[in-house]
């Protein structure tokens, strides 16, 4: 079979596994996979699919639109998406039964006064300072929504949060102020199912932070939350391989300097392979003259400036054919490089690195 000239192939079985694990771990808080951001460049929907054989309960998003997607595909878990602007279009999200996540006073308004019940998360700030209310609004939201729910107009699934991830003491924190959250939600008169507050990190680093349910996003595509990027250690696999097909082969005297720039000058004759895929891929252009390449078994490093189609990479004397596979990265038990190699070489985080793939790259799926 043809090999796409980019690709960026999905273990889907991988992703099924590693939701089977977290869950396991986290048990018995319920799990959420995060799909936001197109699946983190993975494939929203197979991602979904392959997430709910593992046995996700929730499926999260950002914008309604992308859980309309999923629902339009027949995914029918229950679907939470979070983040919207004034305009956004909450008599859809309801009519496809998907959960809003409501972030402050007015917009709690908003989605009261479309027409069906809503059922929504409220969102509090417990110190991330980005999206939620903040403490000074908690009574204010939590009376209004309990009056809401006793008029019927809304139904109050959840109340979140969302961690720093700064500290173990930082997060320890926010697990008080939302705990003090929910227990002023509850004197107010609501009853939220679903508490909930941890991501990947806080789902496998501060079993207190996990509540009701946990949302994972970066653990369950195979990549660690956590600073050493080890995969392993967590007990899940990287699911995406991106490799691109040599696109010529060249040999060169020593003394030439190779792509844009001349950020890299050859020291001896040697043999240069062009790898055809570049920053409007995503591939990171911090990542020049630094980041890992394996070709035929072994690991090369990017050779000069990455260009928007393409970068060099020396391979010396060794044997490298037009159309042998160049693999940026993958899963490192293979022998490849990993996500976390290429965002350590290029400053960055592995989940910048799987999330800016971009649309030029095929994404097959092996399952
Ligand atoms: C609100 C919220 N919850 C959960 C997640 C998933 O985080 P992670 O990928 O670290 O598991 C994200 C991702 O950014 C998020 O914004």
């Amino acid at each position: 079979m043809t090999r796409a000239l980019r690709e960026a192939r999905v273990d889907l079985a991988a992703i099924t596994r590693n939701v089977e694990v977290i869950r396991s771990a986290v048990a018995p808080a319920k799990v959420m996979v995060v799909v936001k951001a197109n699946g983190y460049g993975h494939g929203a929907i197979p991602v979904a699919g392959a997430a709910v054989a593992g046995g996700a309960d929730w499926l999260g998003v950002v914008d309604i639109s992308e859980a309309i997607t999923l629902r339009d595909a027949g995914i029918e878990v229950p679907i939470l998406s979070w983040l919207h602007d004034p305009g956004a279009s909450f008599g859809d999200a309801i009519a496809a039964g998907i959960d809003i996540g409501v972030n402050y006073f007015d917009q709690l308004e908003a989605v009261a006064a479309t027409s069906g019940t809503a059922s929504l998360h409220l969102k509090v700030d417990t110190g991330l300072s980005r999206n939620g209310a903040s403490e000074a609004e908690w009574e204010r939201l939590f009376s209004r929504a309990a009056e809401l729910e006793r008029a019927g107009s809304i139904r109050v699934r959840g109340l979140f949060s969302h961690l720093a991830n700064t500290s173990t003491r930082d997060d320890e924190e926010q697990v008080a102020r939302f705990t003090d959250a929910l227990e002023r939600a509850r004197a107010a008169g609501l009853d939220p199912e679903l508490a909930h507050l941890a991501a990947s990190g806080g789902a496998l680093g501060l079993p207190q932070a996990r509540f009701d349910l946990v949302r994972i996003g970066i653990s369950a595509y195979g990549l660690s939350p956590f600073d050493d990027g080890d995969s392993a250690a967590i007990g899940v696999t990287p699911a995406m391989e991106l490799s691109a097909g040599i696109a010529s082969v060249k040999r060169v005297p020593a003394g030439s300097g190779v792509s844009y720039g001349y950020r890299y000058t050859t020291t001896a004759e040697t043999t240069l392979a062009l790898v055809p895929i570049g920053y409007a891929d995503g591939i990171p252009r911090h990542g020049s003259n630094a980041a890992p390449v394996s070709i035929n078994g072994r690991t090369y490093r990017v050779c000069g400036t990455i260009a928007m189609d393409q970068f060099v990479v020396d391979v010396g004397d060794d044997a490298v054919a037009v159309g042998d596979r160049a693999v940026l990265f993958g899963d490192p038990a293979t022998g490849v490089p990993s996500a976390h190699d290429w965002a350590v070489a290029s400053g960055t985080i592995n989940y910048e690195i799987v999330t800016r793939i971009g649309n030029r790259v095929v994404r097959s799926y092996e399952s």
